[in-house]
């Protein structure tokens, strides 16, 4: 559009961010980093050379008016690999410049830089959910918030002691993140955590940084995982818990972690979030004890390279058919055919297989980490296949051994 082709986009230098920070609190309502650690942390994970601002020159200091940038992550995919990805994150555009085309130029910048630096995908958290399908992305995790009943009791009968423990901070940040590698070995799409984003997760918690009416984080050690809550004091009366992250390599330390945090004495209310296919439910003598509240996406992923997206996770099935895809916005189109054998897959350019399934890249996006059902994309008209068998051959292949879950939101 016209007006924006006075605009200038670049990458970001050091001067930018203290504008970044106060454009990123104000487009969402919160506090821009208080002090020196949580800015030096944020700056540590965020290089100059993965954010793209723009600039109003016409106006008078040229204003910053966008904003977009990525982490460079790394996620578990189904069968425990790692790959890494592009982030996307801290995205907004000044309210005084929206719907100008702003979003879409940073956006195209970041693609064609991805796509430069040979990312087979890039996922992001979405504030909204009709802005991202055009730039690629497809909804591919979802959670559920939940409101668990008072003191609820498990079906499977308490150990004779518990390996359940309360631990400080300190403790606990000695064994979190290899606890966490191996949640995120055992459920795929967990986005890892390095020393910066540990050192985020621990300043996040100091009391500067969290309302007054919250007591500190509690940690909980189990030998194969831990789970964090707070104590919110809003309400006059009893304190609500709000339990902030299960992260369990096993069920049974899923079990014993949750036996503590679904009966809590003396709190009015136990609430949290549950990746979906969680089994929290069906451990519970009365499953009612779960109540969903809110049902959201979480993880947005787009592919930008189909064959290398394919071939780095692995299959609950075989299947050998064409794979036609629809990329409008990026170059990762085309027809392909799947060669899925042993739970490996094979991509080359071209038809071939049996039958024909076609689909959007954004719908690729949604059945990568096996958390939608490729029936109900077809359902809804967004998967096509040649015949019913090829459609429910399809569907399996992306089912994984264990619920995908995401860890952090970013
Ligand atoms: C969302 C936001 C970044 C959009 O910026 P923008 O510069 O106004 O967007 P653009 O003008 O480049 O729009 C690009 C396209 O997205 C569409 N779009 C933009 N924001 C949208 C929204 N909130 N809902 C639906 N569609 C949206 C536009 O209609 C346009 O579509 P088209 O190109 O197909 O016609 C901006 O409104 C904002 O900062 N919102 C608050 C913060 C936020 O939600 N950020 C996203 C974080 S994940």
């Amino acid at each position: 559009m016209a007006s924006e082709h006075r605009l200038q986009f670049r990458h970001a230098v050091d001067d930018d961010w203290p504008e970044i920070f106060a454009a990123d609190a104000r487009a969402f309502g919160s506090d821009a980093p208080r002090d020196d650690a949580l800015k030096a942390n944020e700056r540590g994970r965020i290089a100059n050379e993965d954010v793209v601002i723009a600039r109003d020159p016409a106006l008078p200091g040229e204003p910053l008016v966008g904003q977009a940038m990525y982490y460079r992550l790394a996620m578990s995919v189904p069968g425990g690999a790692r790959l890494d990805f592009p982030g996307l994150t801290w995205v907004s555009v000044a309210a005084t410049h929206r719907r100008r085309g702003i979003l879409r130029e940073l956006l195209t910048r970041l693609r064609a830089k991805w796509h430069a630096e040979g990312h087979p995908i890039a996922a992001l958290w979405a504030s909204e959910g009709t802005i991202y399908g055009r730039f690629g992305f497809g909804p591919a995790l979802f959670a559920d918030d939940v409101r668990i009943d008072d003191r609820q009791e498990m079906r499977i009968p308490a150990p004779k002691q518990s390996q359940v423990r309360y631990a400080t901070a300190d403790q606990f940040i000695q064994v979190a993140p290899a606890l966490y590698e191996r949640w995120a070995d055992v459920h795929p799409g967990v986005m890892l955590r390095d020393e910066l984003w540990w050192e985020d997760y621990l300043l996040d918690d100091r009391p500067s940084a969290r309302p007054f009416t919250t007591g500190d984080r509690q940690y909980l050690l189990h030998p194969d995982g831990y789970a964090t809550y707070h104590l919110d004091s809003t309400a006059p009366g009893l304190p609500a818990a709000r339990i902030e992250e299960v992260v369990a390599a096993t069920d049974e330390a899923h079990t014993e972690l949750w036996r503590v945090l679904s009966s809590l004495d003396l709190v009015v209310t136990t609430t949290g979030t549950l990746p979906v296919g969680d089994p929290l439910r069906f451990k519970l003598v009365d499953l009612r004890g779960v109540k969903v509240v809110d049902h959201y996406d979480t993880l947005w992923v787009a592919i930008l390279d189909v064959p290398g997206a394919l071939r780095a996770r692995t299959y609950a099935r075989d299947l050998d058919t064409t794979l036609v895809v629809d990329d409008p916005v990026g170059e990762a189109g085309g027809s392909y055919r799947l060669h899925i054998a042993d739970g490996t897959a094979t991509v080359t350019e071209g038809p071939g297989g049996t039958g024909e399934i076609a689909c959007a890249i954004t719908d690729l996006g949604s059945l990568y980490f096996g958390g939608v059902d490729a029936r109900s994309l077809a359902a809804a008209g967004r998967v096509r296949a040649s015949s019913p068998e090829l459609l429910t051959a399809f569907a399996d292949v992306w089912r994984t051994a264990a619920h995908p879950a995401t860890g952090v939101d970013f």
